[in-house]
């Protein structure tokens, strides 16, 4: 049923996950400003695209794991409806997921992850090298293992931003140039957000979904969302050069992690670094060279690509990993943000559970456990998992 309220939802961030929050609530029948100076222009914009619960699985983070596997399951019928509704694909890769190992302490660690899988019950085929080089014969013979999980998918992360624009545009969504400064409020309820420039908007609901820039739009979100910077690179095959992989390679090399995302025309995302730099979009030379080095090592062919793109940028850490989709603060103040790493892959089951929040309904299962009341009014704890390195 379409909701006929006159109440104006106000958006804060035109990332992947305001941009799919607008969309839906406007195809739903509200009144929706986003509010963002660059829609699109984010750490949603360097993103590798990786649609993968299974192989970004750390032990302890089952509730993350249950939410992803909700969101990957959604996303074939949500890449379908965003590409009807914009006229054009969403960017959806199907052909899954292969993880590979390099090194013995590599192999081990891979055992662990297939036990650790093993035990959620979750789909993966452990591989011979050779059986890997079968199935992705871009990969090079220092790989020694692995293991395939065909539920592992991959989104095109600039296709899809694209098309939630033209969607969310042509579901009557209204986007205000200007940037957030701070939700206002009165008597404990929202009522506008005041801009770096120019008037304020009026709004009867806000939904901060402004990543890593979350915690200063409201005093309540202080110190639950930090910047996590990622570096990644876009390589392009060039005439002569190895095919690229179809499926998604994630890799261990020498217990460093790296992964190569497949884009159209044979092109290759490669990422990511992970450090807690602050605010810092710089790509470092260490940074280039490490993934280069590992990639390399994995899909020697690369050495022939060009090197197309070099960028970094901040996802917005949560204090345990899972993000924040729910009620904060005064009254008509909702926060959808922190999904870290896996952005693109909750943008589905993210923006189902804020439309469910926007009619009262109740959210899918597994988004119960980001409710933000899990944190105390000012709660600062240590993150979960800090530090400068890649995962
Ligand atoms: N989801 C992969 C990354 O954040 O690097």
């Amino acid at each position: 049923m379409r909701n006929t309220t006159n109440e104006r939802l106000v958006v804060l961030g035109g990332g992947v996950i305001g941009l799919s929050c607008a969309w839906r609530a406007a195809q739903d029948g509200r009144m929706v400003t986003l509010l963002d100076p660059a829609p699109g222009s984010g750490a949603s914009w360097v993103a590798g695209g990786m649609l993968a619960p299974v192989t970004e699985a750390w032990p302890g983070e089952e509730d993350l794991l249950a939410l992803g596997v909700e969101s990957v399951h959604r996303w074939p019928g949500f890449a379908a409806d965003v590409g009807e509704s914009a006229g054009r694909p969403a960017g959806l890769r199907t052909e899954g997921t292969v993880v590979a190992a390099t090194g013995s302490g590599d192999r081990a660690e891979l055992d662990a992850l297939a036990a650790h899988l093993g035990r959620l019950g979750r789909p993966t085929e452990r591989l011979s090298g050779r059986e890997l080089r079968r199935l992705e014969p871009a990969i090079g013979p220092d790989v020694r293992g692995g293991l395939s999980v065909p539920d592992d998918l991959a989104v095109d992360n600039r296709a899809l931003l694209a098309a939630l624009r033209a969607a969310a545009e042509k579901a009557g969504v209204e986007f205000d140039p200007r940037s957030a400064r701070q939700v206002r409020e009165d008597d404990g309820r929202v009522t506008g957000v005041h801009c770096t420039e120019g008037a304020d908007v009026d709004a009867d609901l806000v939904l901060v979904c402004a990543g890593a820039y979350s915690a200063g739009l409201h005093p309540s979100l202080a110190g639950l969302v930090r910047p996590v910077k990622g570096e990644i690179l876009r390589l392009g095959r060039r005439p002569g050069a190895l095919p690229a992989p179809r499926r998604t390679v994630r890799a261990l090399v020498d217990g460093r992690p790296v992964y190569a995302v497949p884009r159209p025309d044979d092109g290759l995302v490669v990422g990511a670094t992970q450090a807690e730099t602050g605010f810092d979009t710089d790509v470092t030379v260490g940074g280039v060279r490490d993934l280069l080095r590992d990639v390399e090592r994995v899909l020697p062919g690369v050495a022939e690509y060009a090197l197309l793109e070099a960028a970094a940028g901040l996802r917005p850490g949560s204090l345990d990993n899972l993000p924040l989709i729910g009620a904060r603060g005064p009254e008509g103040l909702l926060v959808a943000t922190g999904h870290h790493r896996n952005g693109m892959l909750l943008a589905p089951v993210t923006a189902d559970a804020v439309l469910a929040l926007l009619r009262g309904e109740p959210v899918p299962d597994p988004a119960r456990a980001a409710d933000p009341a899990r944190f105390a009014a000012a709660d600062r704890r240590e993150p979960a998992s800090g530090s400068s390195e890649r995962r």
